[in-house]
């Protein structure tokens, strides 16, 4: 057991709204996210509404998910949307190149994806291909989705069984273009993107987001390059200013890249590892921040992180293209503390989205098709626990000289926090680092009274500890024994541990 941390809240000294879309998932045409994952397919034994699985909905809703990216990641620069629509015998197929070299039959298209987002009550964010794609192609995408009236594409849509258009807030002009999205020089991508931005048209009172596809970590050149296409260093932006954010994205993961270790087999070290790797998005989005402040003090600009997450080697017996991998109380201490350092930086950055929602990567739900079950991972409690954080306003947390990790290879905290007020609520996120030790924590909330209406905790007995169709709740939220002094809120938080405080105020 550690001696105390004092951590400082103010609560009544709210800060800047944390955009809800900080919370925003990703599902790519890529091995079971979509198929085997959301569709099943109208036959399927498995309850469906017009393909899509309805328990995989259920579990999603429960997370108030704020929007989805859709169809990739890379599958969007081979993807011709065309292909997507009207009868599904009618459909030509494709190779789905990049994952797993499969055949995708497009049998889930433009209709089946607007059809999840309204089931999900979640925001569409599409994806646009530059990379293969062409600007007339995309162009024709956006009327298709959102022009009223009449028009040939409108046409189209009435024809297919769909005569209003749908709300597409979001809208990706490319994805990254430095790689797999056409492998392009930034200033080259830079000018495209303001052309494709062009013809992606508001329609009628229909208003687009355009995310430009965005850098590769701590490519900061990449957000200069865009940045300077957008307007100039000490000129105010443009007011032809064609997009309106910029991406980049972030992958966590211990050791090699490319030589990936397993989801659930690391050592200490590669425990500590995975978390600084983790929390050093924290320097990599200050990094944008900085470069996206000079060109626009303002702020008009939002940066995105538009795949996060963690990267193993994939389960034993899978298709290596398919990224299927599984999640353990590890993968839950990246996210949360993801998610506390997103909150931190609520003044710019205005969407991140977790790769990827179902079977992929770190997800949040694994299922089988086979058997129809259908897991929990821990990832997923995190994002339950915390769903009360979006649209909430960011609180002042300071942590006094909390416990630290010095190794010959690793340097980083043990104690993340972060806070955030809502209609006379709070809610209070704390993660445990250390791998083996306790944190006793002291909150000293200041500003206004407070009731804790409940807490919880998610751990396990060990940090390796995952769900399965066999252990399903294996790591779930338990409740947690807190104790009120006075307005200190003490908390005793278990090694490897994720815990939140719901208050009430007064
Ligand atoms: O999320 C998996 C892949 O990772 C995406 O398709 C791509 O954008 C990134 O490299």
């Amino acid at each position: 057991m550690s001696t105390p941390t004092k951590v400082v809240i103010d609560l009544d000294i709210p800060g800047p709204t944390i955009n809800r879309h900080l919370y925003g998932h990703f599902a790519e045409h890529l091995g079971r996210c979509i198929y085997g994952g959301f569709w099943v397919g109208e036959d399927s034994d498995i309850p469906n509404e017009g393909g899509i699985r309805l328990d995989v909905v259920e579990a999603l809703r429960a997370l108030d998910i704020p929007n989805l990216r859709w169809p990739g990641g890379c599958f969007a620069d081979d993807y011709h949307w065309r292909d997507g629509i009207g009868p599904r015998e009618q459909r030509p197929s494709m190779v789905n190149s990049h994952w797993g070299d499969v055949v995708e039959d497009n049998s889930f298209g433009t209709h089946e994806f607007m059809a999840l987002c309204e089931l999900l009550g979640a925001d569409a964010y599409v994806s646009g291909n530059v990379g293969s794609g062409t600007v007339q192609e995309m162009s024709e995408w956006v009327e298709y989705l959102t022009r009223a009236g009449d028009s040939p594409m409108v046409a189209l849509r009435r024809q297919n069984g769909r005569e209003e258009p749908w709300k597409v807030p979001f809208w990706g002009l490319g994805n990254e273009t430095w790689g797999c999205g056409g492998h392009m020089r930034a200033e080259a991508y830079a000018d495209l993107a303001r052309q494709y931005a062009t013809y992606c048209r508001d329609h009628g009172d229909h208003k687009l987001y355009r995310i430009a596809a965005g850098a590769a970590d701590d490519d900061l050149a990449w957000t200069e390059a865009l940045m300077k296409a957008i307007g100039g260093l000490g000129c105010r932006l443009s007011a032809k200013t064609r997009f309106q954010a910029v991406s980049f994205h972030y992958y966590t993961h211990a050791g090699d890249a490319i030589a990936r270790t397993p989801a659930t087999e690391f050592s200490a070290e590669q425990w500590y590892g995975t978390l600084q790797k983790g929390l050093d998005i924290d320097r990599v989005i200050r990094g944008h921040s900085a470069v996206m402040d000079a060109y626009d003090p303002e702020r008009q600009i939002g940066l995105v992180c538009d795949e996060w997450g963690t990267w193993w080697s994939v389960e034993e017996g899978t298709n290596p293209g398919f990224l299927y991998q599984q999640n353990t109380v590890r993968d839950a201490l990246v996210a949360s503390t993801h998610l506390d350092i997103f909150h931190r930086h609520a003044e710019r950055l205005v969407m991140a989205n977790i790769a990827q929602t179902v079977n992929v990567l770190q997800a949040m739900l694994l299922t089988d098709p086979d058997t129809g079950a259908l897991v929990l991972t821990p990832s997923y409690h995190v994002f339950e626990m915390n769903k009360r954080h979006q649209s909430a306003r960011r609180l002042p947390v300071h942590v006094l000289d909390g416990p630290r990790h010095e190794s010959e290879e690793h340097s980083l905290e043990l104690l993340s926090v972060s806070a955030s007020t809502k209609d006379g609520t709070a809610l209070v996120s704390l993660s445990n680092l250390s791998l083996d030790t306790s944190q006793e924590v002291a909150l000293d909330l200041r500003g206004l009274g407070f009731a804790c209406d409940r807490a919880r905790v998610l751990t396990a007995d060990e940090p390796q500890a995952h769900n399965s169709a066999e252990q399903p709740d294996r790591v779930r939220p338990e409740a947690l024994d807190v104790r009120v002094e006075g307005s200190t809120l003490r908390v005793t938080l278990p090694p490897h541990s994720f815990a939140t405080c719901e208050l009430t105020l007064s």
